[in-house]
């Protein structure tokens, strides 16, 4: 290693408490990106980003655009170096179901050598690992080996909508030779892997609309027909008996894992049996002729994601009801085209809507799924900056989330991206208690000083 990134390391070992701190204030923030209410927390939260950046050394600021604001930051002060993009969202999920935390989510806390708090995982303790990294170098070597740029999002959480334009109108502004971003998992605890395939979305509401208004079940039910009953037999008609999508033409353009891909898939250290006991069943349903590790990250799903209609409070109402709704969403593979899907899927309700009724569907939002390259000098020295930390050489996985923007950094701006991930699957993110190893954070921290000296060297010889 050189002396830099060794100097950088220690300086990095010996700032934890200030990262940890600034980290903290970071997490205070609500900055949910999908409630309108919370827009000038999200704002909040961007400007809170850009004046820890120009404490740093980035020049950065807040781009507004038609939903939350980008936040974008150079440090860019050799030409001849590689250039590295870093991605991370700023924006958070939810806090509900509030009354099952065990600490306020926007009071991060530390326990048992985690931090609690809504985002410590996703997306803020990820995302700061890399301003970590940029500080340790900013205070010591003076600069990092690499030219570095920041697009750091507000809208993640909740589909992206105004990046696919603010790629566009700043492509020139975000030339680089590479992403970087950490918004993924470790394979396991002190295992390190790098993501290679993320899965895209489409994202819909279905409603199915009867009488004019809730009705008497007595009076007027065996002869008015029930929503409720037609939406779920509209539901449960989107599968097969061999769990697969009934959808016509939804498997049409699927990439199907490739034989070596299989290979590598079950040499993986996965223990189904135990993944599944981890969240309270008995067994597993995959589609049929699929591993669970294949059908949870490298096959298409459909879900049902809510279902709402008639009355869901206390005791009983004898109600026929109006109107009945769910929210249903597809995971999909590359090469499916969301709005393809969405398309394929608005047919397939249309042609089971009962006569009585009429429905109503919306489209929420889409992204697409992706493969990233292997094989290039970026991931190479990731490989060997993970190495670095954990002693043996990243595991090469698929995950079954979404992080839409990276089929859009390829599509747009030509770009491969590298997702070195430091979370866990028991982070809980996007549920109750969402926190973040401390360990993690600082692993990630050291794994980004390795990699940005790893890639000024290795990135020379692009
Ligand atoms: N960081 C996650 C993606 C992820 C999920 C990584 C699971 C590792 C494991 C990301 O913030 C996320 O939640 N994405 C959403 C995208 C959607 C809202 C468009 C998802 O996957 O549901
Ligand atoms: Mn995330
Ligand atoms: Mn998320």
């Amino acid at each position: 290693m050189d002396q830099n990134a060794a100097a950088a390391l220690q300086y990095a070992q010996e700032h934890r408490d200030v990262y940890l701190h600034d980290l903290t204030d970071f997490l205070r923030i609500p900055s949910i990106s999908t409630d309108p209410s919370f827009a000038g927390e999200v704002a909040r939260a961007a400007d809170w980003l850009v004046n820890h950046m120009q404490s740093i050394g980035i020049t950065a600021r807040a781009v507004p655009t038609g939903g939350h604001p980008v936040v974008v930051g150079e440090c860019v002060h050799d030409p001849t170096l590689p250039t590295v993009l870093v991605y991370g969202h700023y924006d958070v999920q939810p806090p509900d179901p509030i009354e099952l935390w065990d600490s306020p989510p926007f009071e991060p806390m530390v326990r048992e050598g985690a931090l609690f708090a809504r985002g410590s995982s996703d997306d803020k303790g990820q995302l700061m690992v890399h301003l970590n990294a940029l500080e340790a170098y900013a205070h010591t070597a003076g600069r990092p080996p690499v030219n570095l740029k920041y697009i750091l999002e507000g809208e993640e959480e909740s589909g992206s909508g105004s990046i696919p334009a603010f790629l566009d109108r700043y492509a020139k502004e975000l030339t680089a030779d590479v992403v970087l971003l950490s918004d993924t998992t470790l394979f396991a605890p002190g295992v390190p892997s790098l993501t290679y395939g993320l899965r895209g979305l489409a994202y819909v509401e279905v409603t199915l609309i009867g009488p004019d208004r809730d009705l008497h079940s007595g009076t007027y039910g065996g002869a008015i027909e029930n929503p409720i009953n037609a939406l779920c037999r509209l539901v449960a008609g989107l599968h097969d008996n061999d769990h697969r999508i009934s959808v016509d033409g939804f498997y049409d353009d699927v990439r199907d894992v490739t034989p070596q891909e299989r290979a590598a898939m079950r040499a993986l250290p996965f223990d189904a049996a135990a993944w599944a006991s981890e969240v309270g069943v008995g067994a597993t349903r995959t589609e049929a002729g699929y591993s669970v590790l294949e059908a949870s990250t490298a096959r298409p799903t459909l879900d049902c994601n809510g279902i709402w209609g008639g009355y869901t409070g206390k005791g009983a109402k004898t109600v026929l009801p109006s109107r009945a709704g769910a929210k249903i969403s597809t995971r999909l593979v590359p090469d499916q085209e969301p709005d393809d899907i969405i398309e394929k899927l608005r047919a397939h309700c249309e042609s089971r809507v009962p006569g009585t009724m009429r429905l109503e569907f919306r489209k929420i939002h889409t992204g697409r799924g992706v493969l990233v390259d292997t094989e290039s000098a970026p991931m190479e020295a990731a490989s060997q900056a993970l190495e670095a930390i954990y002693g043996v050489r990243p595991h090469l996985t698929r995950i079954g989330g979404s992080i839409p923007i990276v089929a859009d950094f390829k599509e747009r701006l030509g770009l491969d991206s590298v997702l070195m991930g430091f979370g866990l699957d028991s982070d809980a993110i996007h549920s109750p208690n969402e926190h973040f190893g401390l360990d993690r954070f600082d692993q990630g921290t050291a794994a980004v000083i390795h990699f940005l000296s790893l890639y000024g060297k290795i990135g020379d010889r692009r």
